[in-house]
């Protein structure tokens, strides 16, 4: 039996599955690794963790199944968008890399958006340049650390650094291409006026593929080092996020996600490169070849109930631990005891700035109108709410944009929380559904791999052959009306806030 094996470069960990065509998971194994922060805005990692970590994680798998090497026919690869991995003549990494959550870069951003101008970089991109891209990291290497950019032969992205590894190749796809400020989104290659405009020569970006398309195959020392056999076809697989939607089953249009992992992300399919006139949202290639999506995303969604269970969980963790239940459980109980609008206390969840709809490194998370009455139950229920207020956010730009919106299927670690499905849908006003396989990128990139191999004729094909819709929540009528003036200050609080998180920020 042919198997397929997906890599998602994560950025908690780096996660393997390996598949049989019907989408049945045979084996899974996750490695994680430490995130750096060395200066207060900056987040980095270790490309050797994350080497090490895809070995381990491939070993696992072909153990764990006992499917013989020979058997996986096809191996796609994902990873954290838009990271810079700086590498010498060698592909060995100069530096940590700088990863899509870092907010080092707004002065780098500011000097290429007026060097080339505003709406050249959006004629040539479809998208502005934002802190997290990977042109201006690369800027910033070289005002910042010149002696290690005078090293540099290739800058990579993430997981076109386990792709050299495991090929021998310099290649990406088009998905994450798209995440770099230097790629022409429309016409789906590199930009040759961005990377003239920002002085980085053409010869350090990696070859384009579409997602499905081979990209190279496993070398000798990989075999060696995986267990995999010599020869293995690696596809071009996609961008956590495009990834992650081919998993969901996002190949047509009219079919949203709306992911809550540590970021959230709202993602819409759409069959031409359609801009928001304001550029609220990122226009990128699809990992459906010859199509684009949108997105919207929010930089901390789980991650904002990740912090609220570290900084004041204590309690709920006694209480998990003893019912021997997940945290997250207790206090998405908790929070079920509060009504719809948690009595008009607003949580804004930017903790680590943001970038949809406001692309803001400094703007910072906020409680809005606590009173003696808020308890416990009050603050767990209004990050919830205060998170789906941002993905609202980002849907309410989709539906001004005139997207066709008939069903959202909702995605990542948070989705599992029938709570959370259900503010979902009442504050968005729009069901929400899952699929029967919660895997993520990692699938996605399994199917595209399949794409490649030639298991399945197509992505749309693969995804209608293993995702299938097997729950709903329905909005609820009298709390989406309950929602709509919480949903209104909401708004109105970054506008009012934003002068404040930035004095606050220069202290
Ligand atoms: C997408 C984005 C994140 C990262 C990390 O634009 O920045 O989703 O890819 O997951």
């Amino acid at each position: 039996m042919p198997y397929l094996l997906g890599i998602d470069i994560g950025t908690s960990g780096t996660k393997t599955i390996l598949i049989d065509p019907t989408g049945s998971v045979t084996a899974k194994s996750t490695i994680e690794y430490p995130l750096y922060s060395p200066q207060p805005l900056w987040s980095e990692q270790d490309p050797e963790d994350w080497w090490n970590a895809t070995v381990g994680t491939i070993r696992s798998c072909l153990t764990q199944s006992g499917v013989r090497a020979v058997e996986v026919v096809g191996i796609g690869l994902s990873g954290q968008m838009h990271g810079a991995v700086f590498v010498d003549g060698n592909g060995n990494p100069l530096r940590r890399a700088i990863l899509w959550n870092d907010q080092r870069t707004q002065s780098q951003c500011d000097w290429i958006t007026n060097r080339i101008g505003a709406d050249k970089v959006a004629e040539y991109t479809c998208n502005p340049v934002l802190t997290g891209f990977q042109a201006p990291k690369i800027v910033w290497l070289r005002e910042n650390e010149p002696e290690v950019y005078a090293k540099v032969k290739r800058v990579l992205l993430p997981k076109d650094f386990i792709r050299y590894r495991l090929t021998g190749e310099y290649a990406t796809e088009v998905s994450d291409a798209s995440g770099t400020s230097l790629f022409d989104v429309k016409n789906r290659k590199w930009s040759a006026e961005m990377l003239v405009g920002c002085d980085i020569p053409a010869s350090w970006m990696a070859e384009s593929f579409e997602s499905v398309e081979v990209s190279g195959k496993v070398n000798a020392t990989a075999a060696g080092l995986t267990g995999l056999k010599s020869g293995t076809p690696v596809v071009g697989g996609g961008g956590d996020q495009a990834a992650g939607a081919v998993g969901n089953g996002i190949v047509e249009t009219g079919i949203l996600s709306n992911s809550l992992g540590t970021s959230g992300v709202v993602f819409a399919f759409s069959d031409t490169p359609r801009v928001d006139v304001a550029l609220r949202l990122h226009t990128f290639c699809h990992a459906v070849p010859g199509k684009w999506h949108l997105m919207g995303v929010m930089l901390s969604a789980g991650g904002s109930l990740q912090w609220y269970r570290d900084a004041f969980g204590q309690p709920e963790k006694v209480v998990a631990g003893a019912l021997g239940v997940d945290p997250y459980q207790i206090l998405c109980d908790e929070a079920a005891t509060a009504p719809a609008g948690s009595e008009g206390l607003v949580f804004l969840p930017y903790l680590t700035g943001e970038r949809a709809p406001h692309p803001d490194p400094y703007a910072r998370g906020a409680f809005v109108g606590i009173t003696r009455r808020h308890t416990r139950a009050h603050f767990a229920r209004a990050i919830l709410e205060g998170v789906s207020f941002g993905l609202k956010d980002s849907l309410s730009v989709m539906q001004e944009m005139g997207l066709p919106i008939s069903e959202v299927r909702a995605s990542g670690g948070g989705a599992r929380s029938g709570l959370w499905r259900q503010i979902l849908a009442d504050t968005s006003g729009v069901k929400h559904v899952t699929v029967n396989i919660d895997e993520g990128p990692a699938l996605g990139v399994a199917l595209l791999a399949g794409v490649g191999a030639g298991v399945y004729p197509s992505v749309e094909d693969a995804c209608r052959s293993v995702i299938r819709v097997v729950d709903e929540t329905a909005v609820n009528t009298t709390a989406n009306d309950k929602y709509q003036p919480t949903y209104n200050v909401y708004r109105s609080l970054y506008p009012a806030l934003k002068s404040a998180f930035h004095d606050l920020s220069s202290l």
